[in-house]
């Protein structure tokens, strides 16, 4: 068989860039204007970590690129495709207009055959308009995020032939059967309107070796856009579920009398999504859903991050914050992020970009059903999607608007629900899941509302945000405020977990994010997130980690610091573990075995360890007191730790005076036995150990003492880049710790970064540590080579991180 198979050329290295537009520059023939190298995924405008204008990232800008095509293309069709362009492209080859696209969040492709030079170079200039343009959603009234600009997501050029594999709709159906059905939807373009026979060869593959193979013979029709049905039963496979995320490869070659025309190859994985009343089945299987929101927002560079930045985030929900689901707030996201989401087995909650406001015009809300199908025809081969979000983010009801969208959902993908997200209580549900902001919790009630009072009818039902801006929590807040945090998320799993009525949390949000004047902490940054912008935890984050079984965890959310507790009280411990049991030593003293609090929080998977004392048996065994009063002032004593001096009634001060009458002993003397016992004051080597036992074995220790070795600590994500589509990054993480690897939340430093090789830093070289530790990311340049990375602090000398970059 002969083939002329199409060929990709990924256009992401060299382009040049310009922060203003002309139309002079459509033609490139005046070069007035200074333009700057850059690499794709770019952002038209780097902003500052925090307070600054936010309107200083809405510019006209111009991207260019010279490109030369081979006389091979010259009877091919050119596609030009692009993943993310913010807000608006206009797209020039040759100085001819080819084409134009209207929003931000989703691909778009162009054919621009006709305006090419073949054998020669070629040049394509794009306008690009970062300006919130009121006909585009999510735009024309307020927006509780920042929007970046540029051309954040890579590009493409396709070069086919006239018959090409548009997409192709992989459904999986029966699959708890022995024969499954694979239900192809297959789009075919057929650019010279031809009617023919095509023959279609299907390779079903797993883990590269081939599991099926089929062929299906169709007729042309003699239209551009062409559509198949094929249906075949496949027997002997794995099913993808979360924590087993089997992929397969479907590869399909379409032929013609023997000359193979194109050939296209699509992951996805066999497995069955059904939303009832009492919650989400996968595979038949009900599984809760605890999750976190994300944007896709980086610190200085905006939505502009490669694939490894996006895989990351992927695998820190699954494995570091141990959640099942993430909801793609508020708009489709990179296919990075969605093919490892797939890879590690995270649940995704797709949406529609927008926030609060329907446009009022028929522009804006043609582009917003343009929007879902943009979004199910670029995600629907996901397997870890469970459902379409077709509703515009905590908007009124529309019946006119999301008759629409969730007919489009539907019409496209029968084999997914769709929800739309409200914070309306009893409101219009044209969706077949009822998503439902809940941010009724407030520390002092229940976590959730009840699902009744909200959808007043039995329907399926997912709360889809929650905590949030009810309490924006630094890293560096006190204690208290922390711990609060952490407690309040805690609440509301345990409301989920509760009723099983609700399907699920996701809890608002997997980290802080740059936004609008209208929200956030008046510097342009909301704090909402279970980390920083940098995606290091704050103690909320533990909660959820805590929750998962793939691996021990066990964070002690208390420095023991009085001085850092209201009035020096210090409360209870929260030890955010799955451990069976800790084991806890004050001074090397053996205090006692505690077990999950599951009295105070009984559903969720893992309730935390409390611990409401460090005295142990130490008065029993030290003073002179009998079982009985020790106890009782052992007692009062944690009542003191807790609640202050108010917290002892009248009748156990006397109870109190009576046992110091007969022990021959003064007030002053009880005050003293209680800095001795609690507060440690005036202690100089307070130790605390809490050993983690999972299965009668210490799995995890965690030391507190005072602080020893200060010390920064510095921990790059990898330390190879490859380039291979484009340039890579990696994370450098930069902490300020102490002797027992507890981060110095209080910690002010600076560090300075500079870089050796060919790499380089984002964002500025001189950078605090925020809350003792931030992070940073390098890049790779386009070239290969060895690289080093200093970071250098007055107080804690310099750190030195080797980075290879490989090209592929
Ligand atoms: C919600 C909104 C989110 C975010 C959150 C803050 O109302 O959907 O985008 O603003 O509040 O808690």
């Amino acid at each position: 068989m002969n083939s002329t198979l199409p060929v990709i050329e990924h256009l992401n290295f060299d382009w040049e860039f310009c922060p203003k537009f002309d139309k002079t520059m459509i033609s490139g023939d005046k070069n007035e204007y200074i333009f700057e190298r850059v690499n794709i995924p770019h952002t038209s405008v780097e902003i500052p970590y925090n307070n600054f204008d936010e309107n200083i990232y809405q510019i006209d800008c111009c991207y260019r690129k010279k490109f030369y095509i081979s006389k091979d293309m010259i009877n091919r069709y050119a596609w030009l495709h692009f993943d993310g362009v913010m807000a608006y492209a206009k797209i020039f080859v040759n100085g001819e207009f080819v084409g134009e696209h209207k929003g931000g969040y989703t691909p778009f492709k162009l054919d621009i055959t006709k305006a090419l030079k073949y054998g020669q170079e070629n040049l394509l200039v794009i306008y690009v308009d970062s300006h919130e343009r009121e006909e585009i959603p999510p735009f024309g009234f307020v927006v509780d995020y920042l929007t970046y600009g540029g051309i954040y997501r890579e590009v493409r050029i396709a070069y086919v032939n006239e018959i090409a594999i548009a997409n192709c709709h992989i459904k999986t159906k029966n699959v708890l059967e022995d024969k499954k059905l694979l239900d192809l939807e297959l789009y075919i373009e057929n650019y010279k309107t031809k009617t023919d026979t095509l023959e279609i060869a299907f390779t079903i593959l797993y883990k590269n070796s081939i599991c099926h193979e089929f062929t299906k013979t169709v007729e042309l029709k003699g239209e551009y856009s062409e559509k198949y049905n094929i249906v075949k039963s496949v027997e002997n496979v794995d099913l993808w579920d979360i924590n087993n995320p089997n992929l397969y490869h479907l590869n399909i070659r379409v032929s013609h009398e023997e000359k193979i025309l194109d050939e296209k190859t699509i992951r996805f994985g066999f497995r069955e999504i059904a939303y009832e009343n009492d919650g989400l089945y996968l595979n038949g299987e009900k599984i809760k859903l605890r999750g976190l929101n994300r944007h896709q927002s980086f610190p200085y560079v905006g939505y502009a991050m490669p694939k490894s930045a996006q895989y990351k985030d992927a695998e820190i929900l699954k494995y570091s914050l141990g959640v099942n689901t993430v909801r793609l707030s508020h708009y489709p996201q990179s296919n990075h992020f969605m093919d490892r989401c797939d890879e590690v087995g995270l649940l995704v909650f797709d949406e529609i970009p927008g926030w609060q406001n329907i446009g009022d015009s028929e522009e804006w809300r043609n582009l917003a059903k343009e929007n879902v199908r943009e979004m199910i025809m670029k995600d629907w081969n996901h397997p870890s999607v469970f459902i379409w979000g077709v509703r515009i983010n905590e908007s009124k009801d529309c019946e006119e608007l999301y008759l629409e969208t969730n007919a489009i959902a539907h019409a496209l993908d029968e084999t997914r629900p769709t929800g739309g997200v409200r914070y309306l209580e009893g409101s219009q549900l044209l969706e077949d899941v009822y998503t439902f902001n809940d941010f009724s919790h407030t520390g002092m009630n229940k976590g959730l509302k009840d699902r009744k009072k909200v959808t007043k009818k039995e329907v399926p039902y997912l709360v889809t945000e929650h905590n949030g801006h009810m309490f924006p929590t630094k890293k560096y807040d006190s204690e208290p405020h922390r711990i609060d945090q952490a407690k309040r998320h805690l609440n509301v799993l345990e409301a989920m977990y509760k009723n099983n009525d609700i399907s699920g949390a996701i809890g608002w949000c997997m980290f802080d994010y740059n936004t609008h004047e209208d929200f956030g902490s008046g510097d342009k940054i909301c704090y909402h997130g279970v980390m920083d912008m940098f995606r290091i935890e704050k103690y909320a984050a533990y909660v959820y980690s805590s929750m998962q079984d793939q691996e021990p965890v066990m964070y002690v959310a208390n420095s023991m610091d009085i001085g850092d507790f209201p009035a020096g009280i210090v409360g209870d411990t929260y030890i955010f573990t799955n451990c069976d049991y800790v084991n806890v030593y004050k001074n090397d003293l053996f205090i006692g075995k505690f077990y999950p609090a599951k009295e105070l929080y009984p559903s969720v998977p893992h309730p935390p360890v409390i611990v409401d004392n460090y005295i142990g048996n130490q008065i029993h065994d030290n003073e002179p007191f009998n079982d009985r009063d020790a106890n009782f002032i052992k007692n009062s004593f944690i009542k003191i730790s807790k609640l202050g001096e108010a917290g002892i009634t009248l009748v156990d001060k006397a109870k109190m005076g009576l046992i110091l009458v007969k022990y021959k002993l003064s007030f002053s003397d009880v005050y003293q036995l209680y800095g001795k016992y609690m507060s440690n004051w005036g202690d100089s080597a307070t130790t605390y150990k809490f050993e983690g036992y999972i299965n009668e074995k210490c799995v995890l220790t965690v030391n507190k003492s005072q602080l020893g070795d200060v010390h920064m600590k510095v921990s790059p994500d990898t330390n190879i880049l490859v380039e291979a589509e484009t340039y890579d990054v990696t994370r450098i993480v930069v902490n300020i710790e102490d002797n027992n690897s507890k981060p110095l939340f209080y910690s002010n430093e600076s560090v300075f970064l500079s870089v050796e090789g060919p790499i380089e830093i984002i964002g500025p070289k001189h950078i605090p540590l925020i809350g003792g530790s931030s992070a940073f990311w390098v890049k790779s340049t386009g070239l290969a080579g060895h690289a080093k990375v200093i970071i250098a602090s007055e107080r804690y000398g310099e750190e030195k991180i080797l980075i290879d970059v490989l090209k592929v």
